[in-house]
């Protein structure tokens, strides 16, 4: 029998209910304690007759001995601050996306679990769905050969959040899930983002972004909290083979494509390619592959019990936040500069 992990959660709002689930059907945890700051809150997700108990200071949580992880669902704002006394009371610690609310701060995290030498996760939830493991399994196996274009679509009549933008709401999953699908993980060198608030809600309820990735690539991300219709769609080109993920289409969530351009150039001069490049165009056929259905967070709450037992870095772990983070605050810097591009470099820690 694999060790059990004592694990609390932190934060019983809309999202914390989802990891005290999922903690508690995991065989790797026991959930020892919920904690809120409002109790009612905390009592109410672990229901009546339960041996999980209430916490509602995280003080005296933190000084528990009975507990070895936390799991941080609490605002963003909040994350840097929780998450550094969990680690310097020596808790692993998984913390709720986005890792924090600045590159700063997520940078300060990163380096305060290395020096305790406690697993700091994040919960990208995306890459632990079946369908993002096949996809990352795809890439790096070469099947769709070299990544021309990501083209990623997250739209949908969302809730116009008090705090963030449409960039900060719905732009943390595909960059995550292009954070793990991508050889090398997400290090564009620039990024250029383009927003819009037609309403006057006061942020940009829409908005574009577009990253170029080496090798001449370019990924292109488009969040929108106004369209009627809801589309989670996901485009590779590759220069041997697209995959369309659809994921609100289960009958077939993903598609390979055998199908594409070619290009054949047969000028030696340059000046002369332009004319002698011929294009012929491949048509294969769609694989659609039978992926399992699985919940994401149960992978997840695994995933961490994996890393603290084997004492490695999780799937999504500290630098793939602060990678994650850092392409977002270059996002805010090129909406103030009217979509100019922004260098990485310039924004992270
Ligand atoms: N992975 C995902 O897909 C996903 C989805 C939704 C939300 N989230 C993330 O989950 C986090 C929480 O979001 P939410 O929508 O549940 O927020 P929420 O406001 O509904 O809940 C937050 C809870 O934290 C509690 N809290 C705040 N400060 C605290 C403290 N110092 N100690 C103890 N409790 C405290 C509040 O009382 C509240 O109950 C955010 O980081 C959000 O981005 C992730």
């Amino acid at each position: 029998m694999t060790e059990q992990y004592r694990g609390a959660v932190i934060g019983a709002g809309y999202w914390g209910p989802n990891l005290v689930r999922n903690f508690r059907g995991s065989s790797d945890w026991d959930l020892v304690a919920v904690c809120d700051l409002d109790e009612a809150r905390a009592r109410k997700v672990i229901g009546a007759r339960s041996t999980v108990e209430v916490e509602t200071d995280i003080d005296r949580l933190l000084q528990r001995d009975d507990i070895d992880a936390v799991a941080i669902a609490t605002p963003a704002r909040t994350h840097a601050p929780l998450a550094l006394k969990a680690l310097a009371a020596g808790k692993h610690v998984l913390v709720e996306k986005p890792l924090a609310d600045t590159p700063e701060a997520a940078a300060t995290m990163v380096a305060a679990a290395d020096e305790a030498g406690r697993v700091l996760m994040i919960d990208h939830t995306y890459c632990f769905t079946p369908a993002v493991q096949y996809i990352h399994d795809v890439v790096a196996d070469g099947m769709l050969g070299d990544i021309l274009y990501i083209d990623s679509v997250r739209i949908n009549l969302g809730l116009v959040q008090p705090d963030v933008d449409v960039f900060w709401d719905l732009a943390p999953h595909d960059l995550s899930i292009l954070d793990y699908i991508l050889p090398g993980g997400l290090a564009p060198e620039s990024v250029s983002a383009n927003g819009s608030d037609p309403l006057g809600a006061g942020k940009a309820c829409v908005g574009y972004l577009s990253m170029p990735l080496p090798g001449g690539a370019i990924a292109h991300v488009n969040v929108n909290w106004l369209s009627p219709t809801k589309i989670r769609q996901m485009v590779i080109g590759g220069s041997r083979r697209t995959l369309v993920w659809d994921d609100l289409n289960p009958q077939q969530r993903i598609a390979i494509h055998d199908r594409g351009v070619d290009l054949a150039i047969q000028a030696a001069d340059a000046e002369e390619q332009r004319r002698a490049a011929t294009v012929s165009y491949r048509l294969g056929d769609i694989t659609v592959p039978a992926l399992p259905e699985k919940e994401a967070l149960s992978s997840m709450v695994g995933e961490f019990a994996a890393a603290i037992r084997e004492q490695r870095a999780p799937r999504t772990d500290g630098p793939a936040g602060l990678r994650v983070l850092s392409v977002l605050d270059a996002v805010s810097h090129s909406l103030e500069r009217g979509g100019a591009p922004v260098s990485l470099e310039s924004v992270t820690p």
